[in-house]
C-alpha cells in the first residue's frame, strides 16, 4: 500500500475513533456482520426509507444506498424538517448524488394528521440541506402517492419488505388507516423518533413524534413488529471534526456530498447551539443498526404517544413493566378499573456503541 493509502487509512481509523489491529483489516475498519436471518432468504434486505431531508436524513439515505446489505425499494418523502416541497425535491437530489434514479420517490404528506406542520429550519436550514446548494433535480416523483406506493410494493411482497421511518410518521399512518392489515404484512419497522429520556423539540417530545403524535400512537398501536432508536441512543454519537473531513475528502460523489452538508451542519449548530453544537446523525443510525443490529442494546417497552398534553404533545410515554398506568382520574371521570398488565408493542434501543456506529458510517461514506 503507498504512503497517502496508508495515511487515509490511518486518519480514517484514528478519526473514526476505533482502535488500531484489528481495525487495519479495511479502510472501513468494519466488515458488516450482517448475517440473513436462520432460514430467512439470502441477499439483501429490501426496505422503503420514509423521510424528510433534513441533513441527518440525507446522511442515513446515502449511507443506505451504499450498502449491499439493504436493496432500497423506494424513497417516500414527507413534510418535517422543512416542507414537503423540499424534502421532496432534496430527496430526489440525493438519488441522483448516489446515481440512484432507478429509485422510485414519491410525495406523502404536506402536513401532520391533525395539527399545523412545525419544520426545524434551525438546524437544517432553510432549505433542509444546511444551505448547500445542489442542483435543481431533473428526476420527477412518481404519479403514486406515498401511502399508496407503501402499500403496493409491501402487499406485492408480503413479509419481505421493512421500513425505515426517520420523519413524522404521517405516511405510515395514513397507509395503515387505508389498509388496516397492512402492518401484518411488513416485515419490520425500524423508527428513529421518540425518546424515554426527554425531547429535544421541547423537555418531553422528540421532533418527529412531536410533529405528528397522532401519527405515531397510530403507528405504535398498528401491531408492526417496531423498533424504535430513540433519542436515548442517538444522541450518543456525535461526528468528529476529523470524521467531517474525511467525508469531505471521500473518492466518491455522495461521500463528499455528505461531506458537503455535514460541514455546513457543523457550522450551522456551532452557530445556533442546536443539538448543543454537537453533529447528530440520528437518521443513520437507525439504517446502521437496520444493517448490524448488534451497533445497540434493545429492550421490550410498551410505548402510547401522548396526544393530549399541552406542554407534552408528542412524548413517547415507555411503559417496561405492570402496571401500565395511566394518569389519575379527574374527579367527574369514573373510578380505574385494574391498569393493565404489561404488554410489549417495540423494542427500543437503550444502548449503542457509539465508536463502532461512527466507523461504519463513515466507512461506508467516505470508503
Ligand atoms: O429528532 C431527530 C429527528 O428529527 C431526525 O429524524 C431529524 O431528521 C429530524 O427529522
Ligand atoms: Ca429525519
Amino acid at each position: 500500500m503507498k504512503g497517502p493509502d496508508l495515511v487515509r487509512r490511518q486518519l480514517l481509523i484514528g478519526a473514526a475513533g476505533i482502535g488500531t489491529g484489528a481495525a487495519l483489516t479495511s479502510v472501513a475498519g468494519y466488515a458488516s456482520p450482517v448475517m440473513p436471518e436462520s432460514g430467512a432468504s439470502r441477499g439483501p434486505r429490501r426496505i422503503i426509507i420514509d423521510t424528510d431531508p433534513g441533513v441527518d436524513d440525507a446522511l442515513a439515505i446515502l449511507l443506505a444506498l451504499k450498502s449491499p446489505e439493504v436493496k432500497v425499494e423506494a424513497i417516500t418523502a414527507v413534510a418535517g424538517n422543512v416542507p414537503l416541497d423540499l424534502t421532496l425535491r432534496n430527496a430526489l437530489r440525493l438519488v441522483e448524488i448516489a446515481g440512484r434514479t432507478d429509485i422510485p420517490v414519491a410525495a406523502g404528506a404536506n402536513r401532520p394528521l391533525k395539527r399545523r406542520l412545525v419544520t426545524a429550519a434551525y438546524v437544517h436550514g432553510n432549505n433542509g440541506l444546511a444551505g448547500v446548494e445542489f442542483p435543481e433535480p431533473k428526476t420527477k416523483p412518481t404519479a403514486e402517492p406515498a401511502p399508496q406506493l407503501i402499500r403496493r410494493i409491501v402487499r406485492q411482497s408480503p413479509g419481505e419488505v421493512s421500513i425505515v421511518a426517520i420523519g413524522p410518521l404521517t405516511n405510515l399512518a395514513l397507509a395503515f388507516r387505508e389498509d388496516p392489515q397492512l402492518p401484518s404484512q411488513i416485515r419490520s419497522v425500524t423508527i428513529m423518533g421518540g425518546s424515554l429520556s426527554g425531547g429535544n423539540i421541547t423537555p418531553a417530545a422528540e421532533f418527529n413524534s412531536y410533529v405528528d403524535p397522532e401519527a405515531a400512537q397510530a403507528v405504535y398501536q398498528s401491531g408492526a413488529r417496531i423498533t424504535m432508536i430513540g433519542l436515548d441512543v442517538t444522541r450518543k454519537a456525535a461526528l468528529s471534526e476529523g470524521q467531517v473531513h474525511l467525508l469531505e475528502s471521500a473518492g466518491n460523489q455522495a461521500g463528499r456530498a455528505a461531506g458537503r452538508i455535514m460541514r455546513a451542519t457543523l457550522e450551522q449548530v456551532r452557530r445556533t447551539g442546536a443539538n448543543g453544537g454537537r453533529l447528530l446523525a440520528h437518521d443513520s443510525m437507525a439504517v446502521a443498526s437496520f444493517i448490524d443490529p448488534s451497533l445497540v442494546t434493545l429492550q421490550d417497552v410498551h410505548i402510547e404517544v401522548e396526544t393530549e398534553g399541552e406542554l407534552t404533545a408528542g412524548e413517547t410515554v415507555g411503559y417496561r413493566k405492570t402496571p401500565m398506568r395511566r394518569s389519575a382520574p379527574l374527579l367527574e371521570a369514573p373510578a380505574v378499573a385494574d391498569d393493565a398488565p404489561f404488554q410489549p408493542n417495540a423494542k427500543a434501543a437503550v444502548d449503542v456503541d457509539g465508536d463502532r456506529f461512527l466507523s461504519f458510517l463513515i466507512g461506508r461514506l467516505a470508503g
